[in-house]
């Protein structure tokens, strides 16, 4: 019997490629960089599973090039704001992710993010090879302190919370906004606030909260001038999510202290961006998960609910579950 056709849209770590490679008819795509949208609709064309990354926009078009056999589409990420889900549920597509596995890899990145603008690590490492330490000083490189501070955690599920959980072992006072969450959390001392409170109470601001529409831009200029002028923003969620041009301005006139982003808008960050002229603000290329293990198991995950989907079986980790309610 012949193998189902799928279409891997990079290559993924060996544990879940070998899985795929196994079971599918794999046509998979070498290089480095995305396919284009060209290269996309015309590669795709026939496939019963697709395996995107978060780099590849999966709309009703590329749905539509997959044809009428398209049964999966198994996104290599917990978020799925590259894809078009509604599209996907209207055709009867299920659309896989990966949650869970990466929770604690990107909580324990967003805490280096945090320690390193609070500490001003990279500042400091700069300044030491570019041969501008002369001698011990007591007002070099002052920064904030962890201890006793405040941090207000937007979007409190569970990265959210896993990074509320390394934050008690700082000491620090915990605040979150989240629609779905607003009861009291006495085990991570952490207490729901509305958006305004958390904004202007913050000595640390990390985003948690999935790309929506209402998302869109939350951390605009009307945000920055509600935050503290030693406030902190950190950002390991999607950098849309913050106005860039915004951001740029509450980090030149000083209006926060710092920021520290591993998602930016866009993605490469453009090499003509002012965002790079800035000494307050640490940049890294959307690396939170990066562990060797956790994108092992982001590679098994992604091809179990692949192959689950072309074998016309429910899908381990789906987010658009109604499409089984069905029939398929
Ligand atoms: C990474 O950003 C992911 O959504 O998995």
């Amino acid at each position: 019997m012949s193998k189902p056709k799928v279409f891997i849209a990079r290559k993924i770590l060996d544990q879940g490629m070998q899985l795929i490679l196994q079971s599918c008819d794999a046509d998979v795509w070498q290089d480095e960089m995305p396919p284009s949208r060209p290269e996309l609709l015309e590669r795709v064309r026939g496939v019963i599973g697709l395996l995107p990354l978060l780099t590849d926009f999966i709309d009703a078009e590329v749905m539509d090039a997959c044809g009428a056999n398209l049964r999966v589409i198994s996104n290599h990420a917990v978020g799925t704001d590259n894809i078009d889900v509604r599209a996907a549920t209207r055709r009867g597509i299920a659309v896989g992710n990966t949650p869970g596995i990466l929770t604690d890899a990107t909580a324990d990145f967003t805490f280096a993010l945090l320690l390193s603008a609070a500490r001003r690590i990279t500042e400091a490492d700069s300044f030491v090879r570019s041969g501008n330490w002369r001698t011990w000083s007591p007002a070099l490189m002052l920064g904030s302190d962890l201890n006793g501070a405040t941090l207000g955690i937007i979007g409190f599920g569970r990265i959210g919370q896993a990074v509320a959980k390394r934050a008690g072992g700082f000491n620090m006072n915990i605040l979150f906004h989240d629609p779905n969450q607003v009861q009291l959390r006495s085990d991570l001392n952490a207490r729901p606030v509305k958006m305004d409170f958390l904004l202007g109470n913050s000595d640390f601001i990390s985003i948690h909260t999935p790309l929506t529409q209402e998302t869109y831009h939350l951390i605009d200029k009307a945000a920055f001038e509600k935050m503290r002028s030693n406030a902190i923003l950190i950002n390991t969620a999607r950098g849309a999510i913050v106005d860039p041009e915004a951001l740029y301005q509450a980090l030149r006139n000083h209006r926060i202290r710092a920021a520290a982003l591993d998602v930016t808008e866009p993605e490469p960050i453009p090499p003509d961006s002012p965002l790079l002229d800035l000494d307050n603000l640490i940049l890294s290329p959307h690396i939170a998960s990066a562990s060797q293990s956790t994108r092992e198991r982001m590679s098994v995950m992604a091809a179990e609910n692949l192959i689950a989907g072309v074998q016309g079986k429910i899908i381990p980790h789906c987010v658009n579950p109604e499409i089984y309610q069905q029939p398929i």
